[in-house]
């Protein structure tokens, strides 16, 4: 029987903060109505001044680690693998993951981040697993955080509106393609031609630092909505499609779509693309908004707890992010304990 990665352990951690679209009208030229009804988005998390993207990858690790131990006994947390998908690192240099491994006491791990945006963590899954196909790694932490509010123009009510910050893991473990939990196949792609429709235009190799301030808000964080919104319905819809059609699922024989949570109007029309029911498809964007490398975690964690996500049932996780990039994974549902 051939080796796959099969999930065994979940967990997720949010800020302390949540911010209501009342509470970020009271700042920005907004309304609870304009958010509510063009992105589904009721509110989102944000960090406190000094609270970094480690500090809540930690957390989430922390919590994925814990539930494969109650899942799958006290061997079950050790792994030898960390992959971190995020976009907002602590620090442009070096990367993010060996703090991270360091803080959960793994040891020297071999540990690295993914820079994928909202795809990040489909494609730090892909990475994972297939180090684990490849024996190079027998059980692996994967994360995805973000603190996008770090990153945001103050005075940008559009991504304001959407962006909050979290973070998601799993726990990957070498097992058989028939195990509930197994990784049964990937599509994933890019297309550097829209690199500049998602971007941070500062701070690179490109425009350097410099010993002042950037100019003009390099700094921070753009999306040029409207174009966005077409291709990530489109290359959702086109790479689930072409994983279905793999790996021989239908999408109605799919109990449940976790799709990278932007917009609930992308959600839909993703749907209706695939030809879709309401009820397969997964959406807690209204409690947390967009929280980029968090965002597909973070909706198996809360499906999971709130039981819409059920052992057995057939799972389509996609994303979509800045590159751009996008990426689509299947597995069926395991039973796992979790927080
Ligand atoms: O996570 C990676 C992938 N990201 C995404 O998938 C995001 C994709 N894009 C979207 O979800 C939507 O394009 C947005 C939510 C970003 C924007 O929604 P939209 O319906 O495409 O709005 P728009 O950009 O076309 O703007 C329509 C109007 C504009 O006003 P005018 O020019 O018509 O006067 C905006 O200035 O809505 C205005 N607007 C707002 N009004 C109130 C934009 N943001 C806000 C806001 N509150 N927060």
């Amino acid at each position: 029987m051939s080796r796959v990665a099969v999930l065994c352990g979940l967990g997720g951690a949010l800020p302390a903060t949540a911010v209501s679209n009342e509470e970020l009208a009271e700042q920005l030229d907004t309304s609870d109505r304009w958010i509510r009804t063009r992105t589904g988005i009721g509110r989102r998390h944000v960090v406190a001044p000094g609270e970094a993207t480690s500090d809540l990858a930690v957390a989430a690790g922390r919590d994925a680690l814990a539930s494969a131990r109650r899942t799958g006994g006290e061997d079950a947390a050790g792994v030898d693998l960390v992959v971190l998908a995020t976009s907002t690192p602590d620090r442009p240099c070096p990367a993010t993951a060996p703090d991270v491994a360091h803080r959960l006491g793994l040891g020297t791990v071999p540990a690295f981040d993914v820079s994928a945006v909202c795809t990040g963590f489909v494609y730090a899954l892909a990475a994972a697993a297939s180090m684990i196909t490849a024996g190079v790694a027998e059980r692996a932490l994967v994360i995805g955080a973000d603190t996008f509010s770090t990153i945001l123009d103050p005075a940008d009510r559009t991504t304001r509106a959407i962006f909050g910050d979290g973070a998601g893991a799993v726990v990957l473990r070498a097992g058989g393609a028939d195990e509930p939990g197994a990784l049964l196949g990937f599509d994933l792609g890019s297309d550097g031609s829209g690199a500049d429709l998602i971007t941070v235009r500062a701070g690179g190799s490109r425009q350097r630092s410099t010993p002042g301030p950037p100019g003009d808000g390099d700094h921070f964080f753009t999306m040029d909505g409207r174009p966005v919104f077409t291709r990530a319905v489109l290359d959702m819809s086109r790479s689930s499609q072409a994983l279905l059609d793999r790996i021989g699922w239908t999408p109605a024989e799919v109990d449940k779509v976790v799709a990278h949570q932007a917009n609930i109007r992308i959600l839909n029309a993703v749907g209706e693309q695939l030809g879709l029911e309401e009820k397969q498809i997964v959406a807690n964007l209204d409690r947390v908004g967009n929280t980029v490398a968090a965002s597909i975690p973070l909706a198996l964690r809360d499906a999971a707890a709130d039981g819409e996500l059920r052992p057995g049932h057939r799972v389509l996780l996609t994303g979509f992010g800045g590159g751009l990039t996008w990426g689509s994974a299947a597995l069926v549902w395991p039973a796992l304990e979790t927080g």
